[in-house]
This record gives C-alpha cells, sequence and structure tokens, in this order.
C-alpha cells in the first residue's frame, strides 16, 4: 500500500467515488474517503480507509486532510453551510496541514461571464469562488471543471424521468431547445482526471498548476446527445423540452448557457487531459453500458 495519501471529500457521490475508484486501481495514492456516516452501506463498500467530516467542522476537517499530500475537494450546494465557506474550511485546514495539492471540481462564475445578469446560479458561482480562494492559498491546484452530468438521465433529476415509449425511450430535458451543453459521463471520467493531476504534479507542474480542466465527452444539444444515446441502446430516442420550474438557481442555468458557452474556446474533450493520459468515454459508451443497465433495457 502507498504511503502517499490522498484524501477525498464527497467520497459517497458520483464524482467522489470515482476518484477512489482511480486511486485504488492505479495505486499511487492510499484513498481516505470523507463521509458524514462511516457506517452507510455506501462508505463501507467503498474499500478503503473511511473517516468522517462535516465541512462545518474544522477539526474533523483538520483530521481528515492530515497525512495527506493531496486532497480531492467538491463541495455541496443548497446546504445550511454556505459552499464557500465549507470550500473556505477545507482548503484552510489544508494549509495548516501542509498539504502539498488541492484538485478541485470546479464551474464556471456566471455571474462575472453574464455581466451581472444572471445572480442567483449561486451553485456555480460558489464554487468559482472557491477556486478564486484556492488559487490564492499558495497551494499547487487544479480545477476540474464538468458539464452536465450524463448521471443525470437515469437519476432522473429535477423531474426529467429517461421515459420507456412505444419503441424506445424519451429524454426529458430543462436544456433550452438549441443550447449545446458540455456533456460528462462523471463517475467514468472524474477519476482518472483527478488521478491523472495527482500523478503528475510534481513532474508536470507547468501543465497542471492552477490549470483549469474541461471534463467532458462533447458539446451537444438535447437532440444530439439523444441521438448516441440510441447509437448505444439500439432504440431511438426522442427529446421533450420542458420549461422553467419556478426555481431561479436551475431556471437562469439552463437561460445561461443557452446564452452564453461553458469555458469558450476550450475544445471539447479537453486536449490537455488527454495529454496527461485522461481518455474520456462517449455519450454512446455510457449508454452502452451504464444506462442500459440502469433502465434494465
Ligand atoms: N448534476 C450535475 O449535472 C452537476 C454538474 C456539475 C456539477 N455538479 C455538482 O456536483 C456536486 C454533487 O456531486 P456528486 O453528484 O458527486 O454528489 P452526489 O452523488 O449527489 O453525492 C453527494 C454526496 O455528498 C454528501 N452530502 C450530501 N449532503 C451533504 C451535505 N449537506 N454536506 C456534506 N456532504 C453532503 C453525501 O455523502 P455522505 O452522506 O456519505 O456524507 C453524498 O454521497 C454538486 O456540487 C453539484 O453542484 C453537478
Amino acid at each position: 500500500m502507498s504511503a502517499r495519501i490522498a484524501t477525498v471529500f464527497m467520497a459517497t457521490g458520483v464524482q467522489g467515488s470515482s476518484v477512489i475508484r482511480a486511486l485504488l486501481k492505479d495505486t499511487i495514492f492510499t484513498p481516505r474517503a470523507v463521509t458524514r456516516n462511516a457506517n452507510s452501506e455506501t462508505a463501507r463498500a467503498l474499500g478503503c480507509e473511511v473517516v468522517e467530516a462535516s465541512y462545518g467542522n474544522k477539526d474533523a476537517l483538520k483530521k481528515a486532510v492530515t497525512g495527506a499530500e493531496c486532497v480531492f475537494l467538491v463541495t455541496m450546494p443548497f446546504t445550511d453551510l454556505p459552499e464557500m465557506d465549507q470550500g473556505k474550511n477545507v482548503i484552510d485546514a489544508c494549509m495548516e496541514a501542509g498539504v502539498k495539492f488541492v484538485a478541485l471540481s470546479s464551474l464556471p462564475n456566471v455571474r462575472e461571464m453574464s455581466g451581472g445578469k444572471y445572480t442567483h446560479v449561486i451553485h456555480f458561482d460558489e464554487k468559482a469562488e472557491v477556486q478564486k480562494y484556492l488559487e490564492a492559498s499558495g497551494i499547487a491546484c487544479a480545477s476540474i471543471c464538468p458539464g452536465s452530468f450524463l448521471e443525470n438521465i437515469h437519476r432522473g433529476q429535477l423531474g426529467c424521468p429517461f421515459t420507456k415509449t412505444d419503441t424506445g425511450y424519451e429524454l426529458i430535458t430543462r436544456e433550452r431547445p438549441g443550447s449545446s451543453v458540455i456533456q460528462t459521463w462523471t463517475g467514468h471520467d472524474m477519476g482518472p482526471a483527478v488521478a491523472a493531476v495527482f500523478a503528475q504534479y510534481t513532474t508536470r507542474p507547468a501543465e497542471i498548476d492552477h490549470k483549469m480542466f474541461v471534463l467532458g465527452s462533447r458539446r451537444a444539444t438535447a437532440e444530439e446527445t439523444a441521438a448516441e444515446l440510441a447509437k448505444g441502446l439500439g432504440v431511438p430516442v426522442t427529446v421533450k423540452h420542458l420549461g422553467p420550474m419556478a426555481f431561479p438557481a436551475v431556471d437562469e442555468m439552463y437561460d445561461f448557457s443557452a446564452e452564453y458557452e461553458w469555458f469558450p474556446g476550450v475544445e471539447v474533450p479537453d486536449m490537455r487531459l488527454e495529454a496527461l493520459g485522461v481518455k474520456v468515454g462517449t455519450i454512446e459508451e455510457f449508454a452502452r453500458t451504464e444506462l442500459k443497465e440502469h433502465i434494465g433495457a
């Protein structure tokens, strides 16, 4: 077992569990998983050391990162503690404990990019603020920014279940018609991306330190995504667009995505991640494997 420890926050979630799997696979680092409940079935199934900490508990956070060389940080929106405070508490603990490198799951700053037009998309803006705080902390770091999770399709998020039809399936989405959005197979690709920057931050600092990477299979409209899903499932997939849901954070997120390209000018898949050895999965492959299994097709 490697003596080099990497602490992984939200280790039972889609992103964190992907990072744990990737670290266990390449064995360069020994993962330490952080959860609020070490006795949960999901936590016990991770197959590595598990420690308990909540973002508001500074002592527990300090213990969780002490002895770790690297940390994967992702924060949780719409809880009692703002994401900025969650991120700040973890980054402060990392500074005190002498952590060498932090990989952050981040998102674009919607308020800034839209020139103040969209001000409610706090689950993006706060991550971007955490990113600024991290980049100013003095710790070597990289931000890895996912797009819309393909996993949302089988999670049926935001009242959008993937629905059986007479001939195939219907992709129900709140993406505005014509919006081209980055699609990310997060559980498949976040782990390898984080493992790659952890493994190479000392040898390739010019390519990694303080860089922001975009994690995604491609930019696609809902119709283009449906066509890829259809190829993978082998049946037609139609699209139904739903309107706003009277939740400004989400409604403005979709309006912003229709009007602005996330990470303008960055080709997706991100060639800079490919150069570090990260090969992301395709939408078709996601459909043929994970989605098919979830829907029992
Ligand atoms: N869905 C998307 O398309 C999308 C796109 C880009 C970014 N994101 C971001 O991804 C993040 C969610 O990540 P994920 O999908 O990997 O998570 P997830 O699968 O939803 O799991 C979240 C994990 O976080 C923990 N958690 C739940 N509530 C918490 C709280 N109040 N405080 C601390 N931990 C809590 C839980 O772990 P324990 O119970 O074990 O503690 C849970 O396993 C959010 O920040 C979201 O904004 C999502």
